[in-house]
This record gives structure tokens, C-alpha cells and sequence, in this order.
């Protein structure tokens, strides 16, 4: 077994490590922080409330688990970003979370929409978003999922790979189309949360290396063909990143080949992409920039390496995915069971199952992710108790929050609030041992409407249509 695979068991029913010993409860369990909660989140009478809409009211109506998403977090949210960075283009990543009502409403509020597969297009053109704001991304785009995007105009295509160019160009050709496009330049910058590393190796499989010469080779490629338009630039340096000198680092990387392009081309760009990547607080530790303050920093950043460059300052987009609906959106489950496990050294830790798990949020198991979590029906006079909150999934990695602190009474029965589940939650869930999806419910001002209904199960099985081929029968040696 190699040493990142564990059993399925033990790694997980160690013993605290000293720094999770120390740490101490906080003084309010019900506290809604409003660095981690949504918007309009609030108690009344102890019972977590949303959009006006009470959680005994939401989970009667729509069961758990349920996403419920702030509506006016959300708008706040989008048209914060868009007014930080007036004068840009801001593209939600919808690979983040998306559904119709999700694209129409970001739309509505001026952002444009980065898709990366046929069936976020799909939900982007059934949406009714213009596909001029539409960007189409990805390392492998089908030659279906290019034709699709030629066929509906979709506004840029972000070109990742050399036979991705030709292929390209060719249906931009057929198609009679000359097709706008960016090429993703890999930058050598390498950002997660606090830190970045800007020597990183390019051993990835986006874009084209800028330090091996691969990314000027690409733009030389794109203007051999005359069916695409070259109009920038792309860089995407990671995600849930709250420090804004891995995207300088990128800036200046990015526009010094845009002096290169001009010195050997005599051609300036129109724009650059900063990819998307701001952070958000998961936790009341976490402190990521407003956009205002990001968006004045890359701007001022971007015209100083310009004038020094001698550029025309290009027009800049950004793709924020996670730090438009991140925050917008909770998770309410309802606690099945509780158990009190003795650890070594006699501390105690709470396990507490809920009916859902890493089928609706993979994060904690995949990426050590951490969230806060509150006790959302009723109030508790309990004192803190170091809990875990775990899925029911047949695995002991299957954490939804790893470590915090509930209120002693939690019992069966009890529904639990996960905050900002918004991004890379639903848009990664899965039916890990046939469980159903959670619906999408959307609340503002005391309405509460499902966007995304909760799958069935007859919706789950629909696919399992069983061998169906008459006459041929399974052979003695498959039977043994
Ligand atoms: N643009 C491009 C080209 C991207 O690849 C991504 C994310 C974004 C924009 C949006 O990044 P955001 O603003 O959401 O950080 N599943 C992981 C995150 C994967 C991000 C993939 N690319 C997670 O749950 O943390």
C-alpha cells in the first residue's frame, strides 16, 4: 500500500494530535459569524433562519440533506465583484456550482459564465445567457463540445492544448466563423489559501509552459490559422487563495510575454485572464480580501507592469467560481446517531451521523477541508462537546466536518447547518452507495422554491437497464 492510501479505519480513530487538544470551545455555540454565514442568516428563538425562511419549515418541505441558498448573499455577492472590477469582465465558474436559475440570475446581474464541458453549456444556453459572455474552458474539449460551441457563438474559447488549435480552426473553418480565443499560458505560479510558490514546477496538464518557450509556440500556431482570433491571454494559478502576490507574480509573467508577442509580432493583446481562485472564510479564521480590495490591487499591479513594458493596458477578466456562491449556500442535514468514543489519554470525542456525507461534499475527505457547523432547530443550553460530524457512507473517511464543537444534548432527530457549501459541494456529489442527490433549494424574503429538485431513486436506477441481449448467455467459465 503506498504511504498516501489508509485502511479504511484506523488513520481516522487515532488520537487527537496536542493541537486539536488545546484548542478551546467557543464561547457561543449558536453564533452565526457573518464571515462564514450567509447574509441574511439570523435566530429566531434559537432556531437558524434564512431568507426569512425558519429550518423546521425548510426541512419539512424539501427533507434533508438539502442545499438551501441565500438569494440576496448571492446577488450581494456578484454584484460586489462586478462593481470591484468595473471596467473588467468577471466570469463566474460554474464548475463551481450551476444550474439555470443560477446562470440567469448571475447574468441578469451583469457577469459572464465560464463553462467547461458540454453539459455546463448546455445549462448556460438553456439559461438564456448570452453566449458572447459565455467562455468555454477545459483541457480536453471534445471535438463535439468545440462544435457546440462554435455552432452557438460562444464568445471565447480558451485553448489548452496544439491539436486542440488545429481542431479548433478547422470547425471554425467549416463553420464559415472566425472564432475569438485565449490561450492558457501555464505561469509557473502555484497559489493554495496562504501561500504560493512562484517557481513552481509545470508538471500539470493545463496550458502551454511559459518558461519552455511552449506558450509563444502556441500563439505562433494560433496566428498561422486565420479562423481564430487571438484576443489574450490566460493564467489560472489555483484556488481558495487569499493572498494576492501569486496573481501579481502571474500579471507580471503574463504581460511580459505580451511585450514578447509585441517584440516579435508587432501585435498587442486585447486582454488577459486572471483565472479565478479568490478565497473565501470556511472558518472564522479564515480572512480573505474584499473584492474591492483585490480588484485594486490587480488593476494597479497590471498597469504598472504595463507602463513599464511600454503596453497599452489590456482589458483584464477574473473567474471567481468559489467566491461568488461558496458563501451563499448551507447544507441542513438531520442527525441519525450519536456516539461518545473514548480516546487515548481519556479524551472524549462526539461522533454525530447525518443522512447525508462525501456523497454531497467530498471536500473534507479529498482536500482536509474544514467548516463550521451549528445546531440549526432549536436552542441548547448544553455545553460544548468535541464532536465530528460523519456521513453514512461505508467508510470511515467519510467526514463532513472534521473537528468542532456542539452542544452535549445532541441527539437523534436534530438538524445540523453546514456553512458554505456553495462551491465544489453539489457540482462534485456523486451516488457513493446509491444515495439520491440533495435538492437546491433557493430562499429570499419567505420564499423558499427548489432549483434543483432532490434526485429519486428511480431517477438513480433509471441508467441500470441489465444485460440485453437475448440469447447469449453467460459462459460456464464467467459463471465459475
Ligand atoms: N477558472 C479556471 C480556469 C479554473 O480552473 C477554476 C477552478 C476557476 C476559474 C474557479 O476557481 P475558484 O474561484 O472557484 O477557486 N474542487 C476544488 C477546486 C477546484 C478548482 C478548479 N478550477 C475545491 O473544492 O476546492
Amino acid at each position: 500500500m503506498s504511504p498516501a492510501a489508509h485502511p479504511a479505519g484506523p488513520r481516522h480513530a487515532s488520537a487527537l494530535p496536542m493541537t486539536e487538544a488545546a484548542l478551546e470551545p467557543p464561547s457561543d455555540l449558536a453564533a452565526l459569524s457573518p464571515k462564514v454565514w450567509p447574509l441574511t442568516a439570523t435566530r429566531r428563538n434559537g432556531e437558524l433562519v434564512i431568507g426569512q425562511v425558519g429550518t423546521a419549515d425548510l426541512v419539512q418541505r424539501f427533507g434533508t440533506p438539502a442545499f438551501i441558498l441565500d438569494r440576496d448573499d448571492l446577488h450581494t455577492r456578484a454584484r460586489d465583484y462586478q462593481g470591484a472590477f468595473d471596467g473588467a469582465d468577471v466570469f463566474y465558474a460554474g464548475k463551481a456550482f450551476l444550474c439555470t436559475s443560477l446562470a440567469k440570475w448571475l447574468s441578469e446581474d451583469g457577469l459572464g459564465l465560464d463553462v467547461s464541458s458540454a453539459g455546463e453549456l448546455a445549462i448556460a444556453l438553456r439559461a438564456g445567457v448570452d453566449p458572447g459572455r459565455i467562455a468555454l474552458h477545459g483541457n480536453n474539449k471534445s471535438l463535439a463540445e468545440l462544435q457546440q460551441a462554435v455552432d452557438n457563438q460562444v464568445g471565447r474559447i480558451i485553448l489548452d492544448s496544439h491539436e486542440e488549435i488545429d481542431r479548433l480552426a478547422d470547425i471554425a473553418a467549416a463553420a464559415g466563423r472566425r472564432q475569438p480565443v485565449l490561450i492558457r499560458v501555464t505561469v509557473g505560479v502555484e497559489a493554495h489559501t496562504h501561500e504560493f510558490i512562484a517557481t513552481a514546477h509545470e508538471d500539470q496538464k493545463f496550458g502551454f509552459s511559459l518558461s519552455s518557450g511552449e506558450a509563444m509556440s502556441a500563439i505562433e500556431h494560433v496566428l498561422a490559422r486565420p479562423e481564430l482570433e487571438l484576443s489574450g491571454l490566460h493564467s489560472h494559478i489555483g484556488s481558495q487563495i487569499f493572498d494576492t502576490s501569486g496573481f501579481e507574480v502571474a500579471a507580471h509573467r503574463v504581460i511580459g510575454l505580451l511585450a514578447d508577442i509585441r517584440k516579435e509580432h508587432d501585435l498587442e493583446l486585447p486582454e488577459i485572464d486572471l483565472g479565478g481562485g479568490l478565497g473565501i472564510a470556511y472558518t472564522d479564521t479564515d480572512d480573505p480580501q474584499q473584492p474591492a480590495a483585490i480588484a485594486a490591487r490587480l488593476q494597479a499591479i497590471i498597469a504598472s507592469e504595463c507602463a513599464q513594458a511600454g503596453l497599452s493596458v489590456p482589458r483584464l477578466a477574473v473567474e471567481p467560481g468559489r467566491a461568488i456562491i461558496g458563501p451563499a449556500m448551507i447544507t441542513l442535514y438531520e442527525v441519525g446517531t450519536v456516539k461518545v468514543i473514548t480516546l487515548d489519554g481519556g479524551l472524549q470525542r462526539t461522533y454525530v451521523s447525518v443522512d447525508g456525507g462525501m456523497s454531497d461534499n467530498i471536500r473534507t475527505a479529498l482536500y482536509d477541508a474544514e467548516y463550521t457547523v451549528v445546531l440549526a432547530n432549536r436552542e441548547s443550553a448544553g455545553p460544548p462537546v468535541r464532536a465530528r460530524v460523519v456521513g453514512k457512507h461505508c467508510e470511515s473517511g467519510d467526514i463532513v466536518v472534521k473537528d468542532c464543537w456542539l452542544p452535549a444534548d445532541i441527539r437523534a432527530g436534530d438538524i445540523l447547518a453546514v456553512a458554505a457549501t456553495g462551491a465544489y459541494c453539489f457540482s462534485m456529489a456523486s451516488n457513493y452507495n446509491r444515495l439520491p442527490r440533495p435538492p437546491v433549494v433557493a430562499v429570499s424574503r419567505g420564499v423558499a422554491s427548489e432549483i434543483v429538485r432532490r434526485e429519486t431513486l428511480d431517477q438513480v436506477l433509471a441508467t441500470d437497464v441489465g444485460w440485453s441481449s437475448p440469447g447469449i448467455q453467460p459462459t460456464t467459465e464467467v459463471q465459475a
